[in-house]
């Protein structure tokens, strides 16, 4: 489903964010340059910001429920893009993913009980087990050149009798990679055998350079989907994090009850307008997300390019999906924490790799979903900090 009428947008377009209580820009001083949190600095579709403004005309706000016609865009989207085929009661609504990371947490392993995941990896994969008292097993992706891989004999080993989940991010942050669907049906196989279940976060599944097909894990076979809890949402595409919606699809009922349980009463209703938001974007988004995957591939190539030229001893890994760049920085010679340098010396905020668990010490990751006059100029920047060591 697309638009009717072809807007064409400016990502170009410099807009203040400071007055706006954006987390990303409050975060520093208002000297920095905020290149963290995954949210973009561009604004939103035209249709999710008409379709909003006509709910907000409504006046009134009362709890709300996903429409029909949103769960049947929802069904549409699987089955069009992936072959997915889903039943109404596989579907499930979320204020967000890191919720539903922390309710698989709880709902399909015990305390004491291991949680696999892949670092380096966002952070909530490998700290919040801990706070359910969840043990972390985490097999580290492996460097290969300028990418990563999966040692599947060290996955396999790292399984304990007590491991009882393996959380998936797929596409990887911060590792870019979108695995393919040999890697899928390995790692696949493995969790079936050993009898895990499979939480695979795929909030990132939209934002693919070209040359790369996003497969949901949960679509390899009926024995792999009975395992899989799948995360989803338009928050990262459509850039709609601060409204909290997104979506869930399992199909076993066991693993839906055990769900439901945990959530009960904790987890809230999705924002009326969440919802709103996510139909509008869903039925009538395709334009903007076409043209902002023009704009970060851009973006993508031009920091490439800088990284290249201007970064002495920087080392950007490739990125098959996300706008979340991962750079090694050991080889810069920067004395101590890369990202503590950074702000201190360029004024330029990052994620430290360090947050990401085994494999980050070194690293920074940066989020270039801006307009490129400002990240040319954060990348400035740094060149000159780098030049002043
Ligand atoms: C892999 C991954 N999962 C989840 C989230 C956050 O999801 P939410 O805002 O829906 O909690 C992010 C945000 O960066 C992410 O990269």
């Amino acid at each position: 489903m697309t638009s009717a009428i072809t807007t064409t947008y400016n990502f170009d377009q410099v807009i203040e964010r400071r007055t706006t209580d954006s987390i990303k820009w409050k975060k520093f001083g208002d000297d920095v340059i905020p290149m963290w949190v995954a949210d973009m600095d561009f604004v939103s579709a035209e249709p999710v910001i008409q379709a909003l403004r006509k709910r907000v005309d409504h006046g009134i706000f009362g709890y709300g429920v996903p429409s029909e016609e949103l769960r049947a865009v929802i069904r549409e989207r699987l089955a069009r893009l992936y072959h997915w085929r889903i039943e109404d009661e596989d579907l499930f609504f979320s204020p967000g993913l890191v919720t539903g990371l922390n309710v698989a947490y709880q709902a399909y392993a015990g305390p004491g009980d291991g949680v696999l995941a892949q670092p380096p990896v966002y952070f909530h994969f490998i700290k919040d087990p801990g706070w359910h008292g969840r043990i972390v097993n985490d097999p580290p992706l492996v460097e290969k050149g300028n990418t990563y891989e999966i040692d599947f004999d060290r996955f396999e080993k790292s399984i304990t009798p007590r491991t009882k989940l393996f959380v998936l991010c797929n596409p990887h942050n911060p590792a870019g990679r979108v695995y393919t669907g040999n890697e899928l049906e390995r790692l696949a196989e493995i969790c079936l055998r050993h009898r895990l279940v499979i939480c695979s976060d795929e909030i990132h599944c939209d934002l693919l350079y070209p040359g790369y097909q996003h497969i949901p894990i949960a679509t390899l076979s009926p024995e792999v989907a009975e395992r899989t809890v799948t995360l989803m949402a338009p928050s990262k595409t459509y850039n709609l994090a601060g409204l909290g919606c997104s979506f869930i699809i399992m199909k076993n009922r066991v693993l839906q009850e055990a769900w439901k349980r945990i959530s009960f009463g904790i987890v809230p209703h999705v924002n009326i307008m969440g919802y709103v938001a996510c139909l509008a974007a869903l039925k009538h988004g395709h334009d903007w997300l076409e043209q902002v995957l023009v704009y970060l591939k851009g973006n993508r190539d031009f920091l490439n390019q800088y990284v290249t030229e201007n970064l002495p001893g920087v080392r950007m890994f490739k990125m098959e999906a996300t706008y979340l760049a991962w750079l090694d920085c050991r080889g810069t010679g920067i004395p101590g924490n890369p990202t503590e340098f950074f702000l201190r010396e360029a004024r330029v905020g990052l994620n430290d790799g360090t947050e990401f668990g085994k494999g980050g010490n070194g690293f920074v990751r940066l989020n270039f979903a801006c307009p490129r006059s400002r990240l040319r100029e954060a990348l400035d920047r740094m060149a000159a900090a780098l030049k002043r060591i």
